[in-house]
């Protein structure tokens, strides 16, 4: 993708912010969109102070940060949201994915590509109800963004090859090994994945072992975090979701049943770091 393209992020919630952040770092133009303007403040601040680290770090100086600054704006109107390439990073509902992207496809080019940052909603089902299905295509990438290098490229039966390639080697540009995967529920990572939740949760529900121990076991093994904090980072509600839709998607084995630990905390508004308690307190 030339340098000069111009990259839309929607959803500045924790993978937007992330995503939006890799793609100025790496030198693009980034539009940060998302309904909400208390999340756009949110947002920015996470930025800057993300930024702020990095310098601390010495990975980048001051005036890079400046120059990565520049390349952001942000907004909460969508006719802003006009680019060569659009992330949607957004709630986790099929509904509002297709009703944003065909309201994006009004103000955009028939050229410019649609990702989808879905961790589990099938990318097919999303074609068959947009405007321009060849141009859609799955970016799932991994949280928390910046440091996670994999990302899960997801093409449909319709997504045209040059889409594929241009998304291949934007991945490429932003640093990030890109994994071509089929469409199929929970694609590569969060299925397999699955059972390290859904596992730990039926042996806490067992009453056989508490969290905090079962986190420091499996962090002793070799994980780099243990399922109950890695739950509070990606976001209860995000991580409940992906488990039901995988789960509906494979027509509702037991052995993949969303957890019933995981609705409770979901009921209590307990959703992990972004508020404030999930399995832990922050
Ligand atoms: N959290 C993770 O670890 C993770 C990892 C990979 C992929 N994902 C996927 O990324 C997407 C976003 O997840 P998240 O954890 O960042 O969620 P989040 O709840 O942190 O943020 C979602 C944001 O989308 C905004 N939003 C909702 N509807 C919108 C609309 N119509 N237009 C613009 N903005 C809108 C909300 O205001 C919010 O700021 C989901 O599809 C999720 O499955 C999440």
């Amino acid at each position: 993708m030339n340098q000069s393209a111009i990259i839309c992020v929607c959803g500045a919630g924790t993978m937007g912010s992330g995503v939006a952040q890799v793609c100025a770092q790496s030198g693009f133009s980034t539009i940060l969109f998302d309904v909400n303007n208390d999340m756009i403040v949110k947002s920015r601040s996470g930025l800057n102070n993300s930024l702020q680290l990095l310098i601390q770090k010495g990975k980048i100086t001051a005036a890079e940060k400046e120059q990565i600054i520049q390349r952001l704006s942000f907004t909460s109107n969508i006719s802003d949201c006009k680019a060569d390439i659009i992330i949607e990073a957004i709630i986790e509902q099929k509904d509002k994915k297709v009703t944003l992207f065909n309201q994006l496809a009004i103000i955009n080019s028939t050229t410019t590509i649609f990702a989808t940052n879905t961790s589990s909603i099938s990318i097919n089902e999303i074609a068959r109800e947009i405007k321009n299905p060849s141009n859609l295509v799955g970016m799932h990438f991994f949280n928390p963004a910046p440091i996670m290098k994999l990302v899960e490229i997801i093409k449909t039966n319709e997504t045209d090859r040059v889409v594929i390639e241009t998304i291949k080697a934007f991945a490429k540009q932003l640093n990030k090994t890109a994994v071509l995967c089929n469409d199929s529920p929970g694609f590569i990572v969060n299925r397999v994945a699955r059972h390290y939740y859904l596992e730990a949760m039926r042996l806490v529900e067992a009453g056989s072992v508490d969290i905090e121990t079962i986190d420091a076991v499996m962090e002793a093994s070799g994980f780099k975090m243990g399922p109950f904090k890695l739950m509070d980072l990606i976001g209860i509600d995000i991580n409940y979701n992906v488990s039901r839709i995988v789960w509906e998607a494979l027509d509702k084995p037991e052995r993949l049943r969303p957890s019933i630990i995981q609705q409770q905390k979901l009921a209590a508004n307990e959703l992990g770091r972004k508020s404030g308690k999930g399995f832990y307190q922050y």
